[in-house]
């Protein structure tokens, strides 16, 4: 049980349905109700369902990008459904949505290199030299040459037709 990554308890997420000037809540909308599962190191975990059912929110949610309405998610020792949002700052750079559109959530005016280092560059990690090696690490990984890649913008790479390598980043 030691290399559990993240365990998920009963979470819960209800959307308030307002109504009128006043915005009185007339009705929930229970877009998450009584979810739990467990990760495991090296284990990927797939969310299926039809549209509208919940995933996006259980993910939001996971990430305090939602509050969550109830229910547990410990993760390193800590409950992260019932620290502070400030607190949550720090475990934002393990716990991560890769959205799947890379148009929608990569600026095509921004070099390739700096939208990788951005990341890096937020959490206050590495300098910038080395910060730009470890760009050059991670495009190598997911197999981009980087010298190929390094002066490249976003539009530049959809422009030679290589969306493919963009859902890659
Ligand atoms: N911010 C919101 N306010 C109100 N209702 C929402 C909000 N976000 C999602 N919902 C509702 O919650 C339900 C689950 O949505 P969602 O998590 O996006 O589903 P999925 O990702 O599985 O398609 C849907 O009924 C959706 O309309
Ligand atoms: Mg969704």
């Amino acid at each position: 049980m030691n290399n559990q990554l993240i365990s998920i308890k009963n979470l819960v997420k209800y959307f308030p349905i307002k109504k009128g000037v006043f915005r009185t809540t007339v009705g929930w909308v229970k877009a998450v109700d009584d979810v739990s599962f467990d990760i495991y190191s090296g284990e990927t975990l797939g969310l299926v369902g039809e549209s509208g059912c919940g995933k996006s929110t259980t993910a939001m949610t996971i990430l305090r990008l939602e509050e969550p309405t109830g229910g547990d998610i410990i993760y390193q020792g800590k409950n992260l459904a019932k620290i502070s949002k400030n607190n949550m700052r720090k475990y934002r750079k393990d716990l991560q949505i890769i959205f799947q559109d890379p148009y929608s959530s990569l600026d095509p005016r921004m070099k390739i290199k700096d939208i990788i280092a951005e990341g890096l560059a937020a959490h206050h990690m590495l300098n910038t030299k080395k910060r730009y090696q470890k760009v050059a690490e991670i495009l190598q990984r997911v197999g981009i040459v980087p010298e190929y890649m390094w002066n490249a913008s976003m539009n530049s790479v959809v422009g030679r037709g290589k969306e493919s390598e963009l859902r890659a980043l």
